[in-house]
């Protein structure tokens, strides 16, 4: 059994791998700054911003998952907090999961980020921030710090939490499609790869695509 502490673990990412990591007997703790509307029995439920609770919840984690979203007042703000939950984590011996965006992977080996294209509007701004945060753990990651960098597929969202099939696939940080050229992940098998990988560490200071 490892202690996960979920950054976030009110929000669509993060609550549903919260409630994974529990199914499978680990020891889970949120963050998020408002209580669960729901929240699941079993579950350490921490309220505060992730920037005052870090310092107390990361030492003894095992892992950490970080699924905050640079939306309202977060946007422009993940790079600061991330940057201290990976120092947190390096100097906790905990593994640090991030979770970003879709838009920081490419469509081909050598093919530049779909991120530096054209990118739709509205999502524009959290794409940029979200291949920030990736930058972060590329370039300046302390040293020890064993993370990953998981972009989820492109129709991945609140928006469209899908069904558990129990299958996906991992890939690296080439984008992954389907027979029919879609590109997309259910709420509930996105947390069980993540999860999967915190069992399994399978990727190290990597970046990885998870999608069907
Ligand atoms: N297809 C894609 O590429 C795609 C799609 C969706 C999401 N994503 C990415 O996945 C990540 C998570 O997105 P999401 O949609 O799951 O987010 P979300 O549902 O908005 O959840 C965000 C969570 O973070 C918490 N939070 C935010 N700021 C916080 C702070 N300062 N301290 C503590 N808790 C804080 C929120 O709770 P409180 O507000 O109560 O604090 C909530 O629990 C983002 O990086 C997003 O860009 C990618």
């Amino acid at each position: 059994m490892a202690k996960v502490v979920v950054f976030g673990g009110t929000g669509y990412t993060g609550a549903g791998i919260v409630r994974e990591a529990l199914a499978r007997g680990h020891e889970v703790v949120s963050v998020s700054r408002s209580q669960p509307s729901e929240p699941v029995p079993g579950v350490q439920y921490e309220v505060g911003s992730a920037e005052q609770l870090a310092p107390r919840v990361v030492p003894g984690a095992d892992a950490i998952v970080a699924t905050l979203a640079p939306r309202g007042d977060m946007a422009g703000r993940l790079v600061e907090v991330y940057g201290e939950l990976a120092t947190l984590s390096a100097q906790a011996g905990a593994r640090y999961l991030q979770v970003g965006g879709f838009s920081s992977l490419r469509p081909a080996p050598d093919a530049p980020r779909f991120v530096e294209g054209e990118v739709p509007e509205e999502y524009r701004t959290e794409a940029l921030e979200g291949e920030a945060t990736r930058i972060l753990l590329a370039e300046r990651a302390p040293a020890e710090l064993d993370w990953v960098f998981v972009s989820p597929a492109g129709s991945y969202g609140a928006w469209a939490p899908g069904e558990r099939t129990g299958t996906y696939r991992v890939g690296g940080e080439v984008a992954l499609f389907d027979a029919d050229g879609g590109s997309s992940i259910s709420g509930a098998d996105f947390a069980a790869a993540v999860v999967d990988e915190i069992e399994a560490p399978a990727h190290h200071r990597a970046h990885i695509g998870v999608a069907y």
